[in-house]
């Protein structure tokens, strides 16, 4: 189960023990990404995650999907964290890097976040965070 490495990551972020792109190095299985902005995790998460990643911004998202595209990944979907169009269950991590700060509604955002993971802690990066 990947979710309690990520928490034990964060800590180790928040502590700058770890940097951000070693925590992502260490994710697997069905990756949610909340506002995945341009893209700039991409490069730093396993070949082998499985990512659906979010973005309500327009034009974000349109660099995102081309970022996307040249990994072989799935077009980002048009979404906020509020409310995620992904299954129940679906996501073994949450991913949440510099968003929450922007986030209208954070509690509704968390609650998703909740619901769409398959088991464990959501972990979000806070908003500054080490690369
Ligand atoms: C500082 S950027 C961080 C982008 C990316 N996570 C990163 O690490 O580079 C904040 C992102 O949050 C997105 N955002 C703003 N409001 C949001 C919301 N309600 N739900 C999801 N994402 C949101 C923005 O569009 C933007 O992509």
């Amino acid at each position: 189960m990947t979710t309690p490495i990520a928490i034990e990551g964060l800590r180790q972020v928040r502590l700058g023990l770890l940097s951000r792109r070693d925590l992502l190095s260490r994710l697997t299985g069905t990756v949610v990404e909340i506002g995945s902005g341009a893209g700039r995790n991409l490069p730093d998460l396993p070949a082998s995650v499985d990512w659906i990643g979010t973005e309500p911004n327009r034009r974000l998202r349109t660099t995102l999907a081309a970022a996307a595209r040249e990994r072989g990944l799935r077009p980002p979907l048009a979404a906020r964290a509020e409310a995620l169009p992904v299954e129940t269950g679906s996501a073994d991590v949450v991913l949440s890097v510099v968003v929450l700060c922007s986030v209208d509604d954070v509690d509704a955002g968390l609650r998703e976040a909740r619901r769409v993971r398959r088991t464990g802690p959501v972990s979000c990066a806070p908003a500054s965070t080490p690369t």
